[in-house]
């Protein structure tokens, strides 16, 4: 029989999303990527960058801006493999412009897929969690939610608004079996950031106390940590992985 835990990684090919599919599969997990189908290169990129994983890590397309894909998909997965015990929401954009400069659909867009993307993803799993009695959920905010950033009002806006989010999911779930966290990178190797302009990138770096850009399987690590059963007491939570970037208590 297979006892495998099963795990949905939105955004599961995307700069993070990759590395968490990597280390939800080695701490025994059988993860699914949802991830929109779009980008052929990537699919390619992401099979090869997981082949070693077997059967432990496989692709779905979804759209996670769409409230009934997300339902149908939830659904599907649970007739198909009996539950989703674990969701990690990393499905995220930029669409970096000072707020003078920035049009509403760089607002919308952004938030459709950071911000309701969230809401869709854990609205359809949530009835399964606590009617099953155990559920994990990860949501990827960021340090700029934290601290805002220059450029982001939408993205910290989005960002902020995750942790909020995940702290009222977490109280209302909470006696179910069901823990919500949110993690907080700070700036990693991705290439979301790397696509900031190498000046302002390097005035960024200048600026972390551990003197480097974060690697993702520093994330990954992070939110397999959570996501095991034996976190069952950590709830609510924002967990910070920014190099020392922001600190706070
Ligand atoms: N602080 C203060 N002033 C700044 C500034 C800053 N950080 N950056 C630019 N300015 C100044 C400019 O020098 C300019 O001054 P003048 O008008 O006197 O010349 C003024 O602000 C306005 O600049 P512009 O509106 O013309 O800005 P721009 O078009 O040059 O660039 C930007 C704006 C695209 C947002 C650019 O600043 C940028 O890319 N910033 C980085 C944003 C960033 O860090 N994004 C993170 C993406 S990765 C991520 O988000 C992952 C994660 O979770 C960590």
């Amino acid at each position: 029989m297979d006892d495998r835990r099963i795990a949905v990684v939105t955004g599961g090919i995307g700069g993070l999303g990759t590395e968490i599919c990597r280390h939800l599969a080695r701490a025994g997990r059988r993860v699914i990527a949802a991830d929109l189908p779009v980008r052929e290169e990537r699919l390619a990129g992401f099979a090869a960058e997981t082949a070693d994983l077997g059967d432990a890590v496989s692709f779905a397309p979804l759209d996670v801006t769409d409230f009934d894909a997300c339902q149908d998909f939830a659904a599907g997965l649970e007739r198909s493999h009996g539950a989703i015990d674990i969701l990690v929401c990393a499905a995220g954009i930029t669409r970096d412009t000072t707020l003078r400069k920035m049009d509403e659909r760089q607002w919308r867009e952004l938030m459709r897929v950071n911000l309701d993307g969230v809401f869709n993803a854990c609205r359809a799993v949530v009835e399964g969690m606590t009617a099953r009695g155990f559920g994990r959920i990860v949501n990827i905010s960021s340090v700029n939610g934290q601290t805002g950033q220059f450029g982001q009002t939408n993205y910290a806006a989005a960002k902020a608004g995750i942790h909020g989010f995940t702290m009222a999911l977490a109280r209302e779930v909470a006696r179910k079996g069901v823990t919500v966290n949110s993690v907080a990178p700070g700036y990693c190797r991705t290439a979301m950031v790397m696509a900031v302009p190498d000046a302002v990138r390097e005035q960024i770096v200048a600026q972390i106390p551990v003197g480097r850009l974060g690697e993702p399987r520093e994330i990954a690590r992070t939110v397999a940590f959570l996501s095991d059963d034996d976190a069952g007491y950590i709830t609510g939570a924002l967990v910070p992985v920014n190099g020392g970037y922001f600190m706070s208590f």
